[in-house]
């Protein structure tokens, strides 16, 4: 296995994601506890990450010294390349030089780290954040690349097989980054390429029970990936310690709670609660047109209602959350500074404390597409698995103005025909999102003899990485020709069609 110390950068789980992808099982410990966390995981190499602090500050993190006195392949990235070069008795430099973003490495010598994909003289992308750099190697070492701003961007003690690198080798726009870090662990550390989404199921399933003991767990359920991932998982821990609770809003799309209510309860046999909420949450949204004031609204009846099922089960030690990791990461806000809320989003924040649970939340160290293939590990059917992301809110934020049951139908009907249409074209799988939206205006149509006075309805559909930037989804009008026909003919209540063909920003992805 592979220890990876985090000295706080922003990105350490993307090192931890880079080496699962390679194959080879890592644990990431805080640099406060890495000397506990070697001891227990023997492992068979370290991988240092980066940092926001600078070598050069007082009480500045180091590696436990045991880590570089056990004769085992190190790779330091940024911080992790400053602290080892400074433990070892090399010279850093503050400030002086900062670095950010796009820069070009010239590779000065053939090393085991480059095998396969740098030679020596070629010049290759990497992504620079830092603001300190090493001036002076430790006896051993050399440099095997630099970089316009970084004489000593990459350098090695092959001997000792000791690594370090300026660069993020861990982020997408290093693009041969991932293939760096496979070569250390493989390559380098000679591990083997052989750990799977399996062993992590196997092992996330081992945490859960020792964390849970015999304690009682529920979990929201909401019809999305992530929840019913960890649902699943913690069954598969814990069986009917578990038991989930599934808010039925009455704001979900056609046929979409009777498919997750018979998923737990008919083919999972999960102990499951359908909280029959619908018209509390219609009845409080009636007339309310203000977006903020809608998604507020769902918010707090969610949270109550979920209190109080919890309640009459007689109450849980944990409560489960599907949290990502990217959820981690957003929570924690990058630049320090306030952010301005462009919309509330609707989760279960401040539920834990208002209840006095503790958490439970396996999913923790993953990314989406992770998260899918241990879905897939779990057995939960594809259809499910491949699912787009679907806001907390639901349809009542696709129904801009007022919400009504009425508006509602309408829009389930329209959604489930352009859906029904993107998956025969081939096409729900290179889509982020897609979705109708009922807007609150009637135009006049013709159909037959007969004049309409009836509703415009918008699709939307865009591509993305990770929902916080998007581009509109390019269909060709055939296509799009051909969906908007059949809702205006199959659809009492929609006489036009229009697409949306905003990207985000500066539109956001839903309406509202
Ligand atoms: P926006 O509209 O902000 O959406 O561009 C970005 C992504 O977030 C989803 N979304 C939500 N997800 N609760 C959620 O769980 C919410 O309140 C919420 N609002 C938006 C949206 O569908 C898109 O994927």
């Amino acid at each position: 296995s592979v220890l990876i110390v985090d000295f706080g950068s922003q990105v350490t789980q993307l090192i931890a994601r880079r080496v699962r992808e390679a194959g080879v099982y890592s644990e990431i410990v805080p640099f406060q506890s890495a000397e506990d966390g070697f001891h227990r995981l023997k492992p068979k190499a370290v991988i240092l990450s980066g940092s926001p602090a600078s070598v050069t500050d007082e009480n500045a993190p180091s590696i436990p010294s045991v880590i570089l006195k056990a004769g085992l392949p190190v790779f330091g990235i940024c911080y992790g390349q400053q602290t080892m070069c400074e433990q070892l008795g090399g010279k850093i430099e503050g400030g002086l030089h900062r670095e950010f973003g796009r820069s070009f490495l010239e590779v000065r010598k053939a090393s085991p780290l480059f095998e396969g994909i740098w030679a020596e003289g070629t010049r290759h992308q990497v992504w620079m954040s830092h603001g300190d750099r090493v001036t002076a190697l430790p006896d051993g070492f050399e440099v095997i690349a630099t970089s316009p701003g970084a004489p000593f961007a990459a350098i090695a003690d092959e001997g000792r097989r000791l690594y370090g690198v300026q660069f993020h080798p861990e982020v997408v726009h290093t693009p041969d980054g991932a293939k760096l870090l496979s070569n250390f662990v493989h390559k380098i550390a000679g591990l083997k390429g052989d750990w799977t989404m399996a062993a992590f199921r196997d092992q996330a399933i081992e945490e859960i029970r020792k964390k849970v003991g015999d304690g009682r767990v529920i979990c929201g359920l909401s019809g999305g990936v992530d929840s019913s991932v960890a649902a699943v998982l913690i069954h598969e821990a814990i069986g009917d310690q578990l038991t989930c609770i599934f808010v039925d809003h009455g704001l979900m799309r056609m046929n979409e709670a009777e498919e997750v209510v018979s998923m737990f309860r008919d083919h999972y046999n999960i102990p499951l609660v359908h909280v029959q909420a619908q018209d509390l949450f219609l009845d409080a949204l009636e007339g309310e047109m203000d977006p903020e004031v809608k998604r507020k609204t769902i918010g707090r009846l969610f949270i109550e209602t979920f209190e109080d099922e919890a309640k009459k089960l007689g109450g849980a030690d944990f409560l489960a959350q599907g949290t990502l990791y990217p959820d981690v990461i957003e929570s924690v806000s990058f630049t320090g500074g306030p952010s301005v809320t462009i919309k509330s989003h609707h989760n279960v924040g401040g539920l834990p404390e208002r209840m006095n649970m503790k958490l439970v939340e396996p999913l923790r160290e993953l990314f989406k597409d992770e998260v899918r293939l241990l879905g897939r590990e779990l057995g939960l059917p594809e259809r499910f698995v491949g699912r787009q992301p679907f806001p907390g809110p639901g349809l009542a934020i696709r129904c801009p103005g007022g919400v009504t049951r009425d508006k509602l139908d309408i829009l389930r009907q329209a959604d489930a025909i352009y859906l029904d249409e993107i998956r025969k074209a081939g096409l729900y799988d290179a889509i982020w999102q897609a979705f109708a939206v009922l807007l609150p205006v009637q135009t006049v149509g013709v159909m037959g003899d007969g004049r309409t006075y009836e509703f415009v309805c918008a699709l939307r559909a865009v591509t993305s990485v990770d929902g916080m930037t998007a581009d509109f989804y390019p269909f060709d009008m055939d296509f799009l020709g051909n969906a908007a026909t059949r809702i205006i003919n199959e659809v009492r209540g929609i006489n036009r069609v229009v697409y949306d063909v905003t990207s985000k920003p500066p539109g956001t992805i839903e309406w509202e």
